[in-house]
């Protein structure tokens, strides 16, 4: 890094007073950092000329010592990055490092304290974190607040969901921040959530100013403390940091010398960038794997939907909720008949995969401890090592391997992650042993048995020990139900894949409106890629059995698109085989589409209404190109002026026919198919609920 001195950023203020000052590479935003009249440190933030974030405090809380006053500026330092590394895989094949960097050195009060607030100012955005060393007066700290706040200078436009410590599973709310309290009030408690009163929102949110100016505001590198929601001050349109306590109401027990997590507020006046910024990913720590040579990117077919449709399938091999795992003998209890996890109907997926290309299996309901849980949820313990009488493990491991799929490992804990624990190294023994190499994993109701919150302190750092383990294993990992993703991926890119918002399933359960999955790139997906669980093609959710009526709000086509629009590594098709083998020209496109990426372009965007976007192959010249919008129909219009001048493609269309509708003719499709170079314009049909996806193969 290139350092700077120390005069050059410091500037009188009208008090008098020294404050300091940082700009963005291109000059585009400016920070300035100050302490106010009771020696809080201050910041604010303009873009382009116009304030954008007002003066807003900092500060930290602990029993022991606080850190929200009495301070001065003992020392500032700046610096300049500008370098490149190169991600396992991920949407660009290189990623850009650009920052100019300040950072603020505190001290004062007695006893005295010290304090550092490191900012990082890039193009695109800024993020910062208070480091905090070791001192004479404290060496730990009982973290009971934060203060940070994020002030905004108008009522602007929110998307955000509800403040909950142990969900993200909720539709978002388009609201401002004054209609904030009456837009979340019409938010029903989650089951077994617990939810903050209030105002209360999670990260990531996304603001739009009247201009428009875009900012998507998150934290960088979650580790070691919990995770940060933000209190809405609806008159003031302000924001301010709500650390996720314990039970105790305690929110980190932090040992010195500790650095927060970044803050992060991605900027801009154009939609697109703020999907393509990449900078959670760069405020988090370099990859600590030394041989990624084992983490692949796949795409899964699984044993899942069938037990969400219909309900007449279950994870429970019997119906004897009394049956304890370890205790109860399973192979001297009837099957209940209705368990699809059983050997030959995942020989059936198998094979599908295999015919089809796609390289893995999951299958959940594998293993001894779901019949309490599935009926009433108490019995929170399950064997990792332990299959049920019907699933032949070993069987299954060889007619795998011969069949050139992978089965992927389900590890459900219940939420009780003391007991996961303990049973990991057991647990991914077992997985080596039988040839796994990849796991979802879940934390489905409260977290037992010391009643912490899904996103407190002791959670997170559950997660990333989890992840550690497994990268020591070399295993990968799909997680659901845990902390929200704060681009850790980078650091341990054997975390392929996360929940951690309202997927695909619930269109078994109510439904996701199309604005859902127009919105979560811009939100949710900022912190790294979701399980989304793509590919529905039987939208017509009466027609899987007794019980289950309505109709998934999207078309078919717009299920392809979002294998372009949610980009994951370990991405599922998530329909039954049978729903799959009934339309196998669209098929094709989920065959084909690939899961990694050398080159990404947003073409069109904007928040809640519409994405479209080109990405390219990162193991080929070919291009793929995904377009998605909310209820309102659409023309989506694109030059392919991405591709090299001069080169020829052959370019296939799947797009909603003409009278498509996701209400009444979903499955209303046409394909077709075009030459085409860089100056070639595609007109797009996308009907309500609807999407179109393109593959454009480079000619030989
Ligand atoms: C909730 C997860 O989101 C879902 O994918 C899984 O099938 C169930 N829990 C059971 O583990
Ligand atoms: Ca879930």
């Amino acid at each position: 890094m290139k350092k700077g001195i120390l005069s050059a950023i410091l500037i009188a203020t009208a008090s008098g007073a020294m404050a300091a000052e940082q700009s963005s590479p291109s000059g585009a935003l400016r920070l300035t950092v100050d302490v106010d009249g009771n020696g809080q440190p201050v910041y604010s933030l303009s873009y382009k000329g116009k304030p954008l974030v007002a003066q807003s405090r900092l500060g930290l809380t602990a029993d022991e010592m606080d850190f929200t006053g009495g301070f001065r500026i003992t020392g500032c330092e700046t610096g300049s990055v500008d370098q490149t590394w190169t991600p396992v895989w991920g949407e660009y094949a290189e990623v850009r490092d650009k920052y100019n960097e300040l950072s603020v050195s505190l001290s004062g009060g007695v006893p005295e304290r010290h304090m550092t607030l490191r900012f990082r100012v890039f193009d695109d955005g800024l993020g910062f974190r208070y480091e905090l060393p070791l001192q004479d007066n404290a060496n730990y700290l009982t973290l009971r607040d934060e203060s940070t706040e994020f002030s905004f200078t108008a009522d602007h436009t929110m998307w955000c969901i509800p403040g909950d410590y142990d969900t993200d599973e909720y539709l978002w709310a388009e609201t401002t921040f004054s209609g904030l309290p009456g837009a979340l009030a019409g938010y029903g408690r989650h089951s077994e959530a617990q939810r903050t009163g209030g105002n209360t929102i999670q990260t990531p949110m996304l603001l739009k100013s009247a201009d428009p100016v875009y900012v998507n505001v998150h934290e960088a590198a979650l580790v070691g403390y919990p995770a940060m929601l933000l209190d809405v001050d609806p008159e003031r349109n302000k924001m301010k940091a709500h650390l996720v306590p314990d039970r105790l109401g305690v929110s980190a027990y932090l040992q010195l010398p500790f650095n927060t997590p970044w803050r992060t507020l991605i900027v801009s006046d154009d939609a697109r960038d703020i999907l393509a910024s990449q900078l959670v990913l760069n405020l988090n720590e370099p990859c600590r794997i030394e041989d990624t040579s084992w983490i692949r990117p796949m795409k899964f077919v699984g044993v899942w939907w069938e037990m969400f449709t219909g309900r007449q399938k279950t994870w429970a091999y019997s119906d004897d909720y009394r049956a304890k795992p370890g205790v109860t003998d399973y192979s001297a209890l009837p099957s209940n008949g209705r368990h699809p996890a059983n050997t030959e109907n995942v020989k059936r997926y198998i094979d599908f995969a295999s015919a089809h290309g796609i390289n893995g299996v999951l299958v959940e309901g594998w293993n001894e401890g779901w019949e309490d849980w599935c009926s009433y949820r108490k019995n929170r313990q399950f064997l990792f090592d332990k299959a049920y009488p019907d699933f032949d493990v070993e069987l299954l491991r060889d007619y795998a391997a011969e069949k050139g799929v992978k089965l992927i490992m389900h590890h459900e804990t219940a939420a009780n992650a003391v007991d996961y624990e303990r049973q990991l190294d057991r647990a991914f023994t077992f997985m080596k042993e039988n040839n796994y190499d990849a796991v979802k994993t879940g934390y489905v109701g409260a977290i037992i048995p010391r009643s912490e919150h899904h996103t407190s302190q002791w959670m997170v750092d559950h997660a990333n020990y989890v992840i550690d383990k497994a990268a020591e294993y070399r295993i990968m990992v799909d997680s659901h139900e845990a902390p929200r993703p704060t681009g850790i991926c980078r650091t341990y890119p054997n975390w392929l894949a996360q929940e951690s918002a309202r997927g695909g399933e619930f269109e078994s359960m109510g439904g996701n409106p199309p604005s859902h999955t127009c919105i979560l790139p811009f939100t949710r997906l900022k912190g790294g890629p979701m399980d989304y669980t793509p590919g529905l093609f039987e939208t017509r959710l009466s027609t899987y059995g007794e019980g289950k009526t309505g109709q998934a709000m999207t078309t078919l086509a717009r299920q392809l698109a979002l294998y372009l629009t949610m980009p994951s590594p370990m991405q599922m098709a998530c329909d039954l085989p049978q729903n799959y083998e009934r339309f196998p020209d669209a098929f094709k496109f989920i065959e084909d589409v690939p899961v990694d990426w050398k080159d990404t372009r947003y073409l069109e965007a904007e928040p809640a209404r519409y994405i479209t976007v080109a990405r390219q192959d990162k193991n080929s010249d070919d291009w793929y190109l995904g377009a998605i919008t909310d209820e309102t129909p659409r023309t989506a219009v694109v030059t392919l002026d991405f591709l090299p001048k001069g080169e020829k493609y052959e370019v296939t269309i799947y797009e909603d026919a003409p009278d498509a509708d996701w209400k009444d003719n979903p499955q209303s499709y046409r394909i077709r198919m075009l030459k085409a170079d860089s100056r070639t314009r595609l007109r797009l049909n996308l009907a309500s609920g609807g999407g179109a996806a393109v593959k454009i193969a480079k000619k030989s």
